[in-house]
């Protein structure tokens, strides 16, 4: 009798861990008695056309990983719902979900809302509901809950660069498919850049018959060969307008919204390459960039480019030539921004080009970055000519901004502070907190990039900066750079779970966040991507390794992300476990040829990767 008591404790408990482990973390969530298990004999209801749908995308999850087959029906013990009316609390994304042991009630105002509701219907299921193929033995149970969920913000976008590396269609899709899962409703897609353009604008054919098509190159991005004349060029890809199409009809119905990003004036070099007119040197041997060193960086966000990326302002044919491609992407992409980039444009071009100096004494202008403005408020005006609203990186506040524009905030949040403050709608994207490509652990160890961002910092983003008017936010991004990134599995492994903790803080409450809880969950989502075969980083359970100069000595501090992991250390050669000297205090690493090993544990295992350290890279680390 006991161990049965002791048996129901342990199955309420766990199944009540479950149900606490949805991210993002919902509004309120209560766990209730029962449980309602799902059996091949559970009938699935829809109250409509649009809840039938996604009644459908559940039963196609139970077909896949438990092998049942139900019919959609009216109604049924698990049941979809589109209020006939409106729940006033949840607005278009928001859902309410009810479960026992009589059955499941999902319920949003909304198609959008009803698939968010499904989608934290499958994570209270066992993770081998996110299995491709059907798993024998599982007990296909939901706990009992009653949810009432809905987004603090409108914008939760993921950005994906398929310039600096081409993903295929397919890529995409899968990108999509994993940033459902955590309810972010926004594919910002960039589409151009130096190093390949990606979309088929049929008036311009050279755009992806040259632009599309690059070198092949190995090695480190920004340091790789120059290409040569006559080389050939298979590197790259791009999307047809029909795969635009199929894609764009793919998100949508999964809610989710794809904002294209065409990159100019600067960032631009792979359009020159196909039509070198447009820049001002017209230099004809442009070519579509592999990745050489072609900037030097000043280390203030200043920079010179070697080559010219970037498009004329002072040519009407530039401005027809934007006229043409953003005919074609407006008449693609149904919502209402196009994102016209305007990051780092380089002006050393402009400044010695006589047309642009013509343009300049024209306008009364007195600096070459208003040739910006001018430039960008010409872009603007073509977009609301074919209906659209400009969208641009905070750059475009640099010489003037039209009082329409919307304002992405990457160089920090001051950028959108600043527009927010002029009454311009922000979407918060700070490089601080929110750039995916950064790596997120020990630099020895994680993938080699320029600058660092661990998941807790991310997680301790608040995008609403206390001096500003909320409603100008709009919401934010995660954005994920691919300079350094081939494949969709690493573009996974970059994404989350910083993307995980950018899903709490784009729909969750404010106030809701405790790091504790975040990452408690972030591991139970940890196996859930194994079964789902996604590709996540378990950097956090490295130890964060720092060096300093004490009184002449050099001085290494270790420490973890998570508050139960044991650090151990050698430096004397060995492999450190967990007999190995714990670590609990700064400690000197003495002046010989010292290697430091560093292993991290919990509860007697080992979990993260091993760190080793020469002395030499300490004294480095400790800026000697
Ligand atoms: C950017 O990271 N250049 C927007």
């Amino acid at each position: 009798m006991k161990k049965h008591i002791f048996l129901l404790l342990l199955s309420i408990l766990t199944i009540d861990v479950l149900a606490q482990n949805i991210i993002p973390k919902p509004v309120e969530i209560k766990s209730t008695a029962g449980n309602f298990a799902i059996t091949a004999a559970t009938t699935i209801g829809a109250n409509n056309t649009e809840s039938r749908k996604i009644a459908q995308m559940f039963t196609d999850k139970l077909k896949q990983a438990a092998g049942f087959n139900p019919k959609v029906q009216k109604t049924g013990a698990i049941q979809f719902t589109i209020n006939a009316t409106p729940n006033t609390t949840i607005g278009d994304e928001g859902y309410t979900l009810e479960s026992s042991a009589a059955g499941v009630k999902v319920a949003a105002n909304k198609p959008a809302g009803l698939f968010y509701g499904l989608q934290s219907l499958l994570q209270l299921l066992p993770k081998e509901i996110e299995s491709k193929a059907a798993v024998k033995g599982v007990k296909w149970s939901v706990p009992g809950v009653k949810v009432l969920d809905y987004p603090r913000f409108g914008w939760r976008g993921l950005m994906l660069d398929v310039s600096r590396h081409f993903f295929s269609k397919d890529d995409v899709k899968r990108y999509i498919d994993n940033m459902v899962r955590y309810k972010f409703n926004t594919l910002h897609w960039h589409l151009t850049d130096d190093n390949g353009w990606r979309i088929e604008i049929k008036s311009l054919p050279k755009l992806t018959e040259v632009g599309a098509w690059r070198v092949a190159r190995d090695g480190r991005f920004g340091d790789r060969k120059e290409p040569q004349e006559g080389e050939p060029t298979p590197y790259g890809g791009f999307y047809t307008q029909e795969d635009i199409k199929e894609i764009v009809k793919y998100a949508d119905e999964r809610g989710v919204t794809i904002v294209p990003e065409v990159d100019i004036p600067g960032h631009s070099m792979a359009a020159i390459a196909a039509y070198p007119e447009l820049s001002c040197t017209k230099d004809p041997k442009t070519k579509v960039n592999p990745g050489t060193n072609f900037a030097e960086w000043f280390g203030d966000g200043k920079f010179k480019m070697f080559i010219d990326n970037t498009l004329n302002p002072s040519d009407e044919k530039v401005y027809e030539f934007l006229d043409k491609v953003f005919t074609e992407i407006a008449v693609l992409f149904p919502n209402k921004y196009i994102h016209a980039g305007g990051d780092e444009c380089y002006k050393g071009f402009w400044e010695n080009d006589p047309g642009c100096q013509v343009l300049m004494k024209k306008m009364g202008m007195k600096h070459v970055e208003e040739l910006q403005g001018y430039f960008m408020k010409r872009v603007e005006s073509i977009l609301a000519a074919k209906g659209k609203k400009l969208l641009g990186w905070d750059e475009i506040l640099e010489g003037g901004i039209s009082p329409t524009a919307t304002v992405m905030s990457w160089r920090g949040v001051k950028g959108g502070i600043e527009a927010a403050k002029m009454k311009h709608d922000v979407v918060m994207t700070p490089s601080t907190f929110a750039y995916l490509d950064y790596n997120q652990g020990e630099a020895t160890i994680d993938p080699p990039i320029y600058a660092s961002l661990r998941l807790s910092k991310t997680y301790s983003f608040e995008p609403v900066p206390d001096e500003v008017d909320a409603k100008y936010i709009l919401g934010g991004q995660g954005n994920l750079w691919t300079e350094q990134i081939p494949t969709i599995r690493y573009a996974e492994y970059m994404t989350y779970p910083r993307a995980w903790a950018l899903s709490d803080i784009y729909w969750s409450p404010k106030g809701s966040k405790d790091w504790n809880n975040f990452t408690k969950r972030m591991e139970d989502h940890f196996d859930r991507a194994d079964v789902a075969e996604m590709g996540y980083s378990k950097a956090v359970y490295d130890a964060i390794v720092k060096a300093s100069m004490k009184d002449g000595k050099l001085m290494a501090e270790l420490a973890s992300e998570l508050a139960d992991i044991d650090i151990y250390y050698t430096m004397d050669d060995t492999m450190p476990d967990n007999f190995s000297t714990k670590y609990t205090q700064p400690f000197e690493v003495p002046d010989a040829q010292i290697t430091l090993r560093i292993a991290t544990y919990r509860n007697g295992k080992p979990i993260g990767h091993l760190i080793t350290l020469k002395r030499e890279d300490l004294k480095k680390r400790a800026g000697q």
